[in-house]
């Protein structure tokens, strides 16, 4: 089997393009050199979702965005985390191994931390322990399969840090028993901008979103914000957020011709709107029908989710039965 490159998705659903190009397809990408597995985190994202039916809408929909945009179930595995009962398992053991120093500095607990302390609250005010243990499970999620690499955005770094902490603590009491693994960082990622020109995210109300109607789509790159210059007026496109776009999804040779428009006079932002809107719709208008066909048959989804919490477990079971050995918990 080749080396395992493994990634967790929150299930926040409405996958945007800067979602696509920034995680969607490097992720998938890594599939001709590693055994792909890909999971849909809900124990994560219990710790703050308190709405039972969206958590469980939420998990289809990640999971028929990934499907729809390439994942493919024959090849990669594919599951729900709360699919397997070795998880929180095996995160008790981790936790073991873990100093609670380490994880007073993670990154999301600590920012908690100081907001509470700068509105003069008790510092753990409002904060559960799932938030506090996260990166506990996130290591767990990461070693219960002896994953090699591990693609993930930039802020969660740190957590990988944690990670390769936690293996090397408990491989110093009981020798080579868990592989450390590295994370692929995607910093080369170029930011894909929004309407307004910042980063593109949902944070930001400034997305084209991927599985909307096609009259929504149209509606928000109309929305991309422009300068008032006339199409005769020469332009910069240079740091233009509408050129930034076109970037990603025009022919090389159409990009060069709108290069020139803009730099020579004659381009209109109406009329790039018009392509940038019929690009994006031709690029994902098949995972647009994949993306609809399977979100109406949830039968489908929990078969394929099913199939792939199968195969995980088969690889996680020697892992976990191998770490309960050494410890003398078996
Ligand atoms: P949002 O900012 O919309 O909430 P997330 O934080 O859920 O998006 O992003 C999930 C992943 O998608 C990130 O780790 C990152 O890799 C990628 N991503 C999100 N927005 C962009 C963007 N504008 N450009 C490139 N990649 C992005
Ligand atoms: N914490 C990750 C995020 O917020 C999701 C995640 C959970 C994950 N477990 C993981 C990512 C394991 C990579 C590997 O995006």
């Amino acid at each position: 089997m080749k080396p395992i490159a493994l990634t967790g998705i929150k299930p926040t659903g409405n996958p945007h393009i800067g979602n696509y190009l920034g995680m969607y397809r490097p992720a998938l990408d890594l599939m001709e050199n590693y055994q792909g597995m890909y999971f849909v985190a809900d124990y994560h994202a219990l710790t703050t979702m308190r709405d039972a039916q969206k958590l469980r809408d939420l998990v289809y929909e990640v999971a028929a965005s990934w499907l729809a945009l390439g994942l493919d179930p024959e090849k990669a595995i594919f599951f729900r985390q709360s699919d397997i009962p070795e998880i929180p398992e095996f995160a008790w053991i981790l936790a073991c191994f873990t100093s609670k120093g380490l994880l007073n500095r993670a990154h999301a607990y600590k920012d908690a931390v100081d907001t509470n302390l700068a509105n003069n609250h008790d510092p753990d005010e409002g904060i559960n322990s799932g938030l506090f243990y996260y990166p506990v499970l996130m290591a767990a999620d990461i070693l219960l399969y002896g994953s090699a690499v591990v693609p993930v955005g930039l802020d969660q770094k740190q957590h990988i840090e944690i990670t390769r902490d936690i293996a090397e603590a408990f491989n110093r009491s009981y020798g080579n028993v868990l592989t450390v693994p590295e994370g692929i960082i995607q910093e080369s990622v170029k930011k894909v901008p929004g309407l307004d020109g910042r980063k593109m995210s949902k944070s930001y109300d400034n997305v084209i979103p991927i599985f909307a109607t096609e009259k929504q789509v149209r509606k928000q790159v109309m929305r991309i914000v422009t300068d008032s210059k006339r199409p005769e007026d020469p332009k910069d496109p240079e740091g233009d957020n509408l050129f930034s776009l076109l970037q990603f999804f025009a022919a090389p040779d159409r990009l060069e011709e709108i290069r020139q428009l803009y730099v020579n006079g004659g381009a209109a932002y109406g009329d790039l709107k018009k392509e940038l809107a019929a690009l994006i719709l031709d690029e994902f208008a098949e995972p647009r029908e994949k993306f609809n066909a399977l979100i109406a048959d949830k039968a489908k989804l929990d078969q394929i989710l099913n199939d792939g919490a199968q195969k995980a477990r088969a690889i996680a079971k020697p892992v976990l039965a191998k770490t309960r050995k050494v410890t003398g918990i078996d």
